[in-house]
């Protein structure tokens, strides 16, 4: 399998990719409640276009996909990329990424068409806490989207909690049960300062150590599970076996063994979650669109990668100077 390592060494083999920036809930970590300026139609990019870039990308040695969004269940018809992206042999693990609204309708033809893997953003468990945090009062759909997944067959169940101080940080353990109890492997991420998350403070970052500390005074030792991975999810047992994970990207950031990219609805590919910029396949793609031409630019971006958003920006914070970031990180570099 050829690989392409970028200036850290680092090699391309995950890919994200985004099939609608539109989404049915508006989290205050991610989205303003009033409406985006939403991606013009015409700049969304067909599944035939997605397929390919995804072929060229896989000639490249990517061999994990996840499909995100917005929420990926708008997208209409999804299925139908799913059994396009199955026809590429070279994906070894399909997974989706979802809020779980619309998985009751959709669990089964996503299953059918040949998806591997579910992984569902769930916050909380307290409906008034959900709809303050959603802007929308839909929880009970959520939790409803996770037994179909359950109930059609799916295997590895991953539920991704963010993890906020003064939101949820009264609720760790009431999580780690519901996921022994739907069969899922509960995954807290730390609050990261990314995007929208235009509230986002140190303050509110529960970190990795206080979700070690919780969980271990009310069950007992944790044990850190070793593995020889670049999954952003560092796992733990607990003594009775439950297996859960921790997404640290805010107080131990995993960028040197990183290798994912985005790749955006319209094309637009990011090297690193904190990007500020993107490249542009699309255009090239419906310029000329052959699989060389696309392989050959995603080769040369990824040869001159330089990105550790998360560090860089774990650095910029350790040294009080968060104003300066949007003006200056490339002194880090
Ligand atoms: P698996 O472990 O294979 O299931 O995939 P995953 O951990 O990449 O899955 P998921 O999409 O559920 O990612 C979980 C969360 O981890 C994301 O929502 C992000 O918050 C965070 N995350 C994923 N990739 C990155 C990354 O490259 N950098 C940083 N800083 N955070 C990431
Ligand atoms: N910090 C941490 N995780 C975030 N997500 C979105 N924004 C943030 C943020 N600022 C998570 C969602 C979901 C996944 C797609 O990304 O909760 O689990
Ligand atoms: Fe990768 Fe950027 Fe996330 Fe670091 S911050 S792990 S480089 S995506």
């Amino acid at each position: 399998m050829p690989t392409v390592n970028d200036t850290f060494g680092r090699p391309l083999r995950s890919l994200r990719l985004s099939v609608t920036d539109r989404c049915n809930l508006r989290c205050k970590y991610c989205m303003p409640e009033e409406d985006y300026a939403w991606l013009p139609r015409e700049t969304v990019l067909s599944f035939e276009e997605m397929a390919l870039l995804t072929q060229a990308f896989t000639g490249l040695g990517v061999d994990k996909v996840r499909i995100t969004g917005g929420e990926p269940l708008l997208r209409r018809n999804l299925p139908l990329l799913i059994r396009m992206l199955r026809q590429n042999h070279q994906i070894k693990d399909l997974a989706l990424t979802t809020n779980g609204i619309l998985m009751a309708e959709q669990a089964e033809l996503l299953y059918e068409a040949g998806l591997d893997r579910v992984t569902v953003s769930l916050d909380t468990l307290r409906p008034e806490r959900f709809r303050a945090l959603t802007r929308r009062d839909l929880f009970h759909q959520v939790l409803e989207g996770i037994d179909a997944v359950n109930r059609t067959g799916f295997p590895n169940l991953k539920i991704d909690t963010v993890a906020m101080k003064g939101f949820n940080d009264d609720e760790i353990v009431s999580l780690i049960e519901y996921g022994k109890a739907v069969k899922g492997e509960v995954r807290f991420i730390e609050y990261m300062d990314v995007g929208g998350a235009t509230d986002w403070s140190m303050s509110k970052v529960l970190s990795q150590a206080e979700i070690l500390q919780i969980l271990t005074k009310h069950y007992g030792p944790i044990t850190p599970i070793r593995e020889d991975s670049s999954a952003p999810a560092q796992r733990f047992s607990l003594p009775d076996g439950t297996i859960f994970g921790i997404i640290a990207s805010t107080t131990v950031p995993f960028c040197a063994t990183c290798d994912r990219s985005r790749l955006t609805a319209d094309g637009m590919w990011y090297l690193c979650l904190y990007a500020k910029q993107g490249f542009d396949l699309r255009v090239p793609l419906r310029r000329d669109g052959t699989l060389e031409t696309i392989q050959a630019l995603i080769t040369s971006v990824w040869e001159a990668r330089r990105d550790r958003g998360a560090e860089q920006r774990k650095a910029l914070e350790e040294e009080g100077l968060r104003d300066l970031q949007l003006i200056d990180v490339s002194r880090l570099r």
